[in-house]
């Protein structure tokens, strides 16, 4: 079970690195373009971002209560620097940067233009996720 869900967040890790890419660059152009008016696209691929955040918190946090039930070592955790990463500030700062996520689409669904407040939101939950992803891990730096 551990390893069916170990596997799945993985895979979803990597959708997400190419889904959080799409938004940047289209966050970009949409903010260096003249209007700032919100598209189509903009509005797509914020839904299936936070979508897929959506799932990967579901997913880490059942991979946190099965590791914590099994009787993780919680003080030993803390003092390790690899563990604390993966196992406290991976987890907290994805979950802040799924809240934030949620918050981008409901006001990218409901406004016209793309306003500073929203961009800075979107740019917290970008750097976020970059802190959170663990780069050394997935392509083994
Ligand atoms: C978009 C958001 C997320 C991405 C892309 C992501 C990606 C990853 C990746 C690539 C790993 C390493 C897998 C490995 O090779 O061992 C991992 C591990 C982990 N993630 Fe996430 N994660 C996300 C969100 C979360 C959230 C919100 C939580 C919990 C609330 C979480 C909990 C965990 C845990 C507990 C592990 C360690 C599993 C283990 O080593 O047994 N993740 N995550």
């Amino acid at each position: 079970m551990d390893n069916i869900l170990l596997n799945a967040h993985k895979g979803f890790g990597y959708l997400e690195l190419i889904l959080i890419t799409l938004f940047i660059i289209v966050l970009l152009v949409t903010s260096l373009g003249y209007s700032g008016k919100i598209n189509k696209l903009l509005r797509k691929v914020t839904l299936f971002t936070m979508i897929f955040f959506h799932i990967q918190l579901l997913i880490g946090i059942v991979m946190l209560v099965l590791k914590i039930s099994s009787g993780m070592d919680m003080g030993g955790l803390m003092k390790n620097p690899a563990l604390r990463f993966q196992f406290v500030e991976h987890p907290f700062s994805m979950l802040i940067a799924a809240v934030l996520m949620t918050i981008v689409n409901k006001k990218v669904k409901t406004n016209d233009t793309l306003t500073l407040k929203i961009f800075f939101m979107s740019v917290l939950a970008i750097a976020l996720f970059a802190f959170a992803f663990p780069w050394a891990k997935v392509f083994g730096l």
